[in-house]
Formats: C-alpha cells, structure tokens, sequence
C-alpha cells in the first residue's frame, strides 16, 4: 500500500515565494553592509521598522479601554472601520456612499480584499463564457495566484515602456481594446507595484472612456493610498474619477503600507453599483453573497488592526497626525529618490536615472537586468528582486551612496 497519496507526481515541490525567500536570504547574510532593497515594508532611515506615531497613540488608547475584549467580529467586520474604509476611499459625501450603492466588508488586509472580490467575480460575473481578468505586465505576482485560484483565467495587457521606464499607455490601450467584452480590468490605483509608474489623470480619463466603451469590469487595487504621495485624496483620484463617472467596480483597499500595519492584515473590500433605480437592492444582494463568502473563508475578518485604523480614522485629531505620518514616510522615500538619482548621475553611471525621481511609491524599477542584479547581490550584499524592482524605503542616507556606487559597479562590470 502507497504510504501517501501525495506522491510528488501528485504535489510537486512548489518554488520558494520570490519575496520572502529574498528576505530570508538577506537575514543569513552577514555583511554588514548588506542592504535590504528586496520587501516593500518602509523602514526609517535606520533602515529600522517604523512604527507610526499615531499607530502608538491609537493603540495606547485601545490598550487602556476597560471595555476592550477579544470577542468575534461580525461577519462583515467593525462598522466603524468599513464606513470609515469608504470616506477614505472616496469621500465622505461621494454620491455611491450617500445613494447607498456601495457594500464593504473588512478583509485580510489587501490580498483578502484582492481574494474576496475575485471569489465574489468568479462565483458571479458572467458577462461572456471567458471572464478573463487582465493584469498589467508586470504586477505585482500574487495577482496571477488569487485570479488563478478561483478559476479566473488571466492574461496581461502592456505597461512598463522598457526604453522610456515610464508608461506603456498605447501598448496598454491597445490590450484593453482588442480584450472580449465585459473582461475584469485589474488597476493599480496609485504607486504601481513593481513600476512605480502611474497613468496622468488625463490617462485615467481615456482609460475609463475605453473601459466604458468595451463594457469592461474595473477592479482597483488600492494598496498605497496616502504612502504615495502623502496626499490621500491625490492617490485616490483615479477611483474617484471611476466612481463618479457611474462605473459598477470593485475595490481592494489594504492599511499595510499607509498605517505601518503590515503583520495586523486590515484591509477592506468594496463594491459598488452604478447608478439605478435598483441600486440598493444590487448592492443588498451583493452583500448578502459576500457575507456567505467571507463567512466559509475566514468567518469574520482579525480584529486589532481594524480598530486601530478605525481609531484613527474616525478622530480628527488623530487624522490630521496620521497625514503628518504619511508624509514622513513619503518625504523620506521621495528624498531618496533625489538622493539616489543625484550620486548615479554623479558618477556618471552609463544609461539615464531621471525615471529614479519621475517614478513615484514604495518601489523603482530600476532597469537593471538580472545579471546586474545577481552581481549586486555577490559582490556588494545587495538583495533586491530579479525583475530589477527596489524598495525606495531600504534607502538612507547611510547606504544610498554605498548602493549608488554598487549599481554603478554593476552597470559597468555585468
Ligand atoms: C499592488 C498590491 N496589492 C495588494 C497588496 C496587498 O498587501 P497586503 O495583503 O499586505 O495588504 C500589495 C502589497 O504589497 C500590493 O503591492
């Protein structure tokens, strides 16, 4: 008798995440020059975990509630955090919150709410027998895996211009042209992951004219609202043009990033309807399918990081101190940014670093090839992803001349 019934015909040995095989190659290193460029995570200029100050004040009041308890959650998580989830979204008075043609339920931070609606589309969006669901080329990976294990078949339209390293928007127009009818549209909202490249708002409106055109499904995944440009209402312009132009759409919202919550998974998902009279009773149907969703898979959403958010989005004060924390973290990364294109030019490493500043977010794509990023890694103990993606947040000033220096090394020698 077979001692398993998953020999490895059956479950082959899968590959290492990318990411957090990086992560773990970099803490068995020990230069201690190494420089960790690889996980967007944002990191002081002590290249140390930043813990926001307005997530400590939130969290020193939450902490000394005597009515604190650890009870479940409802299936759609805290009230005040979702409706607060929405205001931030879009805006308190935007026309689908006060017409009520918007549902929301809290989620394992981004890649639940990202999971949750490509459940949700795949149990119910049925506009053609495809339902392909379109990806920018590149994305960030765990699209391909969400989409993929909920049967969502998948395929990718143009983004990145190799020469330009800015936006491939003809190349992008042109996928979403020729796609079937009625595809799902995956948007990065702002601070593209891995690009760091944005469509203008000009984009944005041809964008959604198309996607009107072709009756495309709009899916935005909004994972950096406010980190980008410390501007929350700035980053959260494309879904708001989206919204008030009557799309139905999803949205994937996480607090990783903005709050500084990334193991505490807050996240929110929501949907909204397009005008109608029947609006409300979509949206009433739509939540009660979600709800039976979220309620097989996670039962109700974890609840600490909610309330923190919650907290603080809910407090005027606390508020106006999580925008000042928001432009710590983006001030930082957008210094760096100067920083690093200022000691390449400097030294005159071959090829143009002006993308380095035009980029915008958490990450650069560099253009270095994967051989420049190998020898990188052997030769200067820098550890970054093979797609050449750097997390502007590994920078500081004590390193980013170190790096400079690296890159200029590598760009010369591989
Ligand atoms: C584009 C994008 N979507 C979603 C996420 C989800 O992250 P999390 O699940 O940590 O909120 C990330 C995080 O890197 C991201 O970059």
């Amino acid at each position: 008798m077979a001692t398993t019934s998953f020999t490895a015909d059956v479950v082959p040995q899968a590959p290492e995440d990318a990411l957090f095989g990086l992560a773990a190659a970099f803490r068995r290193d020990e230069s201690p020059n190494k420089v960790d460029l690889g996980i967007g995570a944002y990191r002081d200029n002590n290249a140390k975990p930043w813990v926001l100050p307005v997530v400590k004040q939130a969290d020193d009041i939450l902490r000394s509630d005597p009515n604190l308890n650890h009870e479940y959650l409802p299936i759609a998580g805290l009230a005040e955090f979702t409706s607060a989830s929405q205001n931030l979204v879009l805006q308190g008075d935007s026309p689908a919150i006060t017409d009520k043609r918007i549902t929301s339920l809290q989620t394992v931070s981004g890649t639940g709410a990202v999971h949750l609606g490509a459940l949700f589309l795949s149990k119910f969006y049925k506009p053609n027998t495809q339902r392909t669901a379109y990806f920018s080329d590149p994305t960030w990976p765990n699209h391909f895996q969400i989409f993929s294990n909920v049967g969502l078949p998948y395929k990718t339209y143009p983004y990145f211009h190799k020469e330009t390293k800015g936006l491939d928007f003809e190349g992008m127009v042109n996928t979403i042209q020729s796609a079937e009818e009625g595809s799902i549209i995956v948007l990065h909202a702002c601070a593209h992951n891995p690009t760091g490249v944005d469509p203008t708002q000009e984009q944005w409106k041809k964008l959604a004219e198309l996607i009107r055109a072709k009756k495309h499904f709009p899916f935005f995944d909004t994972a950096y609202q406010g980190f980008a440009s410390g501007d929350v209402a700035r980053d959260a312009w494309a879904i708001r043009y989206f919204v008030e132009q009557g799309f139905e759409l999803c949205i994937a919202q996480s607090y990783a990033k903005n709050f500084g919550l990334y193991g505490e998974r807050a996240g929110c998902f929501h949907f909204v309807t397009s005008p109608s009279p029947d609006a409300q009773s979509t949206v009433s149907r739509v939540a009660s399918q979600l709800a039976i969703l979220q309620r097989s898979e996670i039962s109700n959403p974890p609840a600490y990081g909610a309330r923190i958010a919650s907290k603080v989005l809910n407090d005027r004060d606390l508020f106006a101190q999580w925008e000042k924390d928001l432009k710590t973290m983006s001030g930082r990364i957008i210094e760096m940014r100067k920083a690093l294109r200022g000691k390449l030019e400097e030294l005159g490493t071959p090829g143009k670093w002006n993308h380095i500043t035009e980029q915008i977010g958490m990450f650069s794509f560099t253009g270095l090839t994967e051989k420049q990023v190998d020898s990188l890694r052997e030769t200067s103990h820098v550890y970054m992803t093979k797609n050449g993606r750097i997390s502007m947040a590994g920078l500081n000033t004590n390193n980013v001349e170190y790096f400079a220096k690296a890159v200029d090394k590598a760009v010369r020698e591989a």
